[in-house]
């Protein structure tokens, strides 16, 4: 017999429907209830505990921290694919076969370009612009080139068209967006290279100079790419599908999430970190002291990079990232004074009772700003990083949704305001 949940209100059983996921995740549906009780809503601040969506895309278990992409592990994911292969895997559902994977490689290498009038937008922004807040507006700006796009029904070729061109040109202005902070002259992608490869090249060539590629640090890029890949319902991912959910076209719709990811909380929490172990270190090292304060209810501070809303026993991308970050100094020779104080953070944090309660473990954003860091990304370009890594996962979620129809997003609240009341005019008030 299927399951049923029976909500009782003012003496009246409602029966609520069990929804079950294929790794049997259960949820109460509670999507006729305000019709069927005459009003009642549901109150979840942070969707704390709302499924907004049923989706076919990653499988998330916190509490055993458990992630994979359509079915398979991060583990197996970050080892042995290419950044490509895995957001074709995400995108369309299934890993690509070897022509598949050519097809999809050579167009995205196809459309790496973007539009020369793009370049004075760029120069238009102060040099102290942060890199997120270009990049939202970029993006958003390149569906005024491809006005098609705003077509919502167009074509499935013509779709992943637009896909195409989000992959390919997202390095492009990242890459830029770095450049033009530096005011140094824009370098053109190369497609004689690699995805990663093309992007360390748009970073870090000179047109004095050539980027020499280094095994190293691509392959560190590739896994740090693929572990940001997609995290299921996210505030970002989130947002990116309330926003598609109005019909809004795909360039619109990632430039949102790139705004909600730029917050410390989420996708900042990469740059944060950074920039705590920094003021640790120039504070003189004294991590008890800090470890004190992010417990203290009345100081702010928080340690950034510890802590996740699904993960509560460990974040496996953080204990893959952690490994990562060690071959990577070992192999590079970095000696990074700040990975000492991040070990001594972690082990502190971790046997203290404040952070074991609260089942508070070093997230993905802990350990990944060091390998930024080791591999010469400036702090302000983490998050920029960590989006370049997402956007698979904010495009497969918003073609998920599209396809499944999906309705508008819009919630509901309860109102705690001002009753009626009339209006006075401002000399009698
Ligand atoms: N340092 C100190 N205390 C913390 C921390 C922290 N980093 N994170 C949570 N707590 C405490 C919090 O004060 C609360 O304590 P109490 O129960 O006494 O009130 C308890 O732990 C639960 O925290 P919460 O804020 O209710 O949990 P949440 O699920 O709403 O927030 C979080 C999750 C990630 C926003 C939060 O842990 C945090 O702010 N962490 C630091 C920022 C960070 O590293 N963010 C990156 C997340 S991973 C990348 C991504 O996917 O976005």
């Amino acid at each position: 017999m299927s399951e049923i949940a029976k909500l009782e209100l003012n003496g009246k059983l409602y029966e609520l429907p069990i929804i079950e996921g294929s790794e049997n995740e259960k949820g109460i549906d509670i999507s006729k209830l305000r019709s069927t009780t005459n009003g009642y809503i549901t109150i979840d601040p942070g969707f704390k505990n709302t499924g907004s969506t049923k989706s076919g895309i990653t499988y998330l278990d916190g509490e055993n921290g458990i992630l994979r992409y359509r079915g398979y592990p991060i583990e197996q994911l970050a080892e042995k694919a290419s950044f490509l292969e895995v957001s074709f895997l995400i995108i369309y559902g299934d890993l690509p076969t070897k022509t598949e994977l050519d097809s999809f490689k050579e167009s995205i290498t196809n459309h790496t370009l973007v539009h020369e009038d793009m370049k004075q937008f760029f120069e238009a922004y102060p040099a102290k612009a942060h890199p997120m807040g270009v990049l939202a507006s970029m993006v958003c700006s390149l569906s005024t080139f491809y006005p098609e796009s705003l077509d919502h029904n167009r074509t499935p070729e013509a779709k992943d068209l637009t896909i195409h061109r989000l992959i390919a040109k997202l390095p492009t202005l990242a890459a830029w967006s770095y450049k033009n902070a530096m005011r140094h002259p824009f370098m053109y992608p190369n497609n004689n290279f690699d995805y990663c490869e093309n992007f360390l090249h748009m970073m870090f060539a000179m047109p004095t100079s050539e980027y020499k590629t280094d095994s190293t640090i691509v392959s560190a890029l590739n896994k740090l790419l693929i572990l940001h890949a997609d995290h299921e319902q996210n505030c970002s991912t989130s947002t990116v599908r309330i926003v598609g959910s109005s019909h809004a076209n795909l360039y619109a719709s990632v430039s949102a999430g790139i705004s909600a990811l730029w917050g410390p909380l989420h996708g900042g929490a990469n740059q944060a970190v950074i920039e705590m172990l920094n003021q640790i270190a120039d504070d003189g090292g004294d991590v008890d002291k800090w470890v004190a304060k992010a417990k203290d209810k009345n100081d702010t501070f928080r340690l950034m990079g510890f802590g996740h809303r699904v993960y509560k026993n460990f974040d496996p991308r953080a204990t893959i990232i952690k490994k990562a970050c060690d071959d990577v100094l070992n192999k590079l020779g970095v000696k990074d004074p700040l990975l000492e104080i991040a070990k001594k953070l972690e082990k502190v944090a971790l046997e203290d009772e404040y952070f074991k309660a609260r089942n508070l473990y070093p997230n993905v954003d802990f350990y990944s700003g060091i390998i930024y860091k080791a591999i010469n990304i400036p702090t302000e370009m983490f998050t920029v990083m960590f989006a370049l890594g997402r956007l698979p996962g904010w495009i497969a979620q918003w073609k998920e949704m599209i396809q499944n129809d999906e309705p508008i997003g819009r919630p509901r609240q309860i109102y705690n305001g001002k009753n009626h009341r009339d209006y006075i005019p401002v000399e009698k008030r």
